[in-house]
């Protein structure tokens, strides 16, 4: 039941409900405005070989081929609903799920899809400048990709918005236009989505780590009791895995590089032949990871009890997971440890629903870790003694309880003085990203790529790597 013809691509019916189709039209032209004012600079009249949503079967949901990006069929695809779904958990589990946004909770609910949805342009706004820099074609059509499958994920919310919060949702839709990432005025909701994001090592670092984190959160509303967001998040979350593959394996193909420079260059240093030094990748691994944890709020929350109460938000796979047993989770407590008044590390309970936030990162975590070990299985098949490591959950930490005081990346409590003498080596210094930069010089012809990074082992859609994934308008070195 998908209308690939419609003037807005859906399988949510679209066309029998005039108003919404009618305020959704009105909206459309304005975010191609913001897509080509704010998504990515130049690159708007190439033919990128994209794939677009056109099925939300499991099997063959996507569809290749070349289009320029202004031209792309942002649609609204919700997974079906199964029958008769029941709320998972929380106090109205074995409930029937909601198909309208049960009255009690609506301002929690609103404030829950905005928070999202101002994730998705922000994360275009902040990589707009990277496709000038591209190490590849490959990994130019990728960021594309990632960059058409953020506007769509806005698509996605702002039709929660419009069909389901009436006025109030339509005033939101729009600001969700308006909000631009690092403005001082009207920035984007959450601060990690305020920074540009202008070296390729930064951006498969975002999409390893904080996309990764919008991963979670998807699956956490994936569960949820309201049915049309639960729906909406479990497409999402098909799209979603292309990005983690895009950042774990770009990471891959840095270290795989690093690790055939380090044997060619005299003591190692590959900075004489253009790769990136072990140490520092490590450096931006620190920085990303840590950014990227205070994005799942408070350890020990009031917010994400009430979630979990009201069936708004569960735990990730809350419903697929037979490990987890207890759905209600009023009973019992979370082993975790909290800072004592000096920051030295004591032991804590945290009531269970309190504590969903922090079980979420802690899977998270996990997740994280398992994309790591397949960078280290490198660095060992190559014979070489370094080991990428996750910098611990103490470390340079902006929210939460860890953020007054400051500990080293294996959680060691510090004084101010000690973190300012040795922070250089944890973080990126302004030395580590001028070098970075420096690197950052694009390669446009098919078949060709950087120094600083591996090709792939494979295209996309069984594409050779020296496939033309971006056919150019015109000069692409001259703009
Ligand atoms: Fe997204
Ligand atoms: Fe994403």
């Amino acid at each position: 039941m998908i209308d690939l013809d419609a003037k807005i691509p859906n399988n949510v019916g679209l066309s029998e409900d005039r108003k919404l189709q009618k305020a959704l039209e009105a909206w459309q032209p304005d975010f191609i405005d913001w897509w080509v004012d704010m998504g990515p600079d130049g690159f708007q009249a190439d033919d990128i070989y994209l794939r677009t949503a056109v099925s939300v079967e499991p099997s063959g949901w996507a569809h290749f081929e070349h289009v320029k990006m202004p031209d792309y069929r942002w649609g609204i695809f919700l997974t079906p609903g199964a029958e008769d779904r029941l709320i998972p958990f929380g106090d109205e589990l074995g409930k029937p799920t909601w198909d309208r946004v049960p009255g009690d909770w609506r301002t929690e609910l609103r404030r829950i899809i905005v928070t999202q949805g101002d994730t998705e342009p922000a994360s275009v706004e902040q990589q707009r400048q990277l496709g000038n820099t591209a190490p590849s074609l490959y990994d130019l059509r990728n960021l594309f990709q990632v960059n058409v499958e953020e506007g769509r994920h806005l698509w996605a919310m702002v039709y929660l918005l419009h069909k389901y919060f009436g006025r109030d949702g339509r005033e939101e839709a729009e600001d969700m236009l308006v909000r631009r990432s690092g403005h001082v005025d009207n920035p984007r909701i959450l601060g990690a989505f305020n920074e540009p994001i202008d070296d390729w090592l930064s951006f498969f670092c975002f999409t390893m780590f904080t996309d990764r984190d919008g991963k979670y959160q998807l699956g956490a509303l994936a569960e949820s009791g309201f049915d049309p967001l639960a729906r909406t998040c479990r497409f999402m979350l098909t799209e979603e895995a292309h990005h983690m593959f895009v950042g774990e394996t770009g990471m891959r193909r840095i270290v795989q590089r690093t690790c055939e420079l380090m044997k060619e260059a005299p003591a190692e240093d590959v900075t004489v032949l253009g790769g990136l030094p072990l140490d520092l990748i490590q450096r931006y691994v620190n920085r990303w990871y840590s950014v990227s944890m205070d994005l799942f709020g408070g350890e020990d929350s009031s917010n994400a009890a009430t979630y979990f109460a009201a069936g708004l938000k569960g735990r990730f796979r809350e419903e697929a997971d037979k490990t987890i047993t207890d759905h209600v989770a009023l009973e019992g407590v979370y082993e975790a440890a909290a800072p004592g008044t000096t920051g030295a590390v004591e032991s804590k309970e945290i009531p269970l629903r309190r504590a969903m936030n922090l079980i979420l990162r802690d899977g998270y975590k996990e997740d994280c870790q398992r994309g790591v070990d397949k960078w280290n299985k490198i660095l060992a098949t190559a014979g070489i003694d370094f080991q990428i490591t996750l910098p611990h959950e103490r470390f340079h930490r902006a929210q939460g309880i860890w953020s007054s005081h400051h500990y080293d990346p294996e959680g060691n409590l510090l004084s101010a003085q000690e973190w300012e003498q040795q922070v250089q080596d944890w973080l990126p210094t302004e030395e580590d990203e001028r070098y970075v930069k420096s690197l950052m010089k694009p390669v446009y012809e098919p078949g060709k790529i950087a120094s600083w990074i591996a090709p792939p082992k494979r295209g996309i859609n069984h594409q050779s790597f020296d496939f033309e994934y971006v056919k150019f308008a015109d000069d692409p070195y001259v703009r």
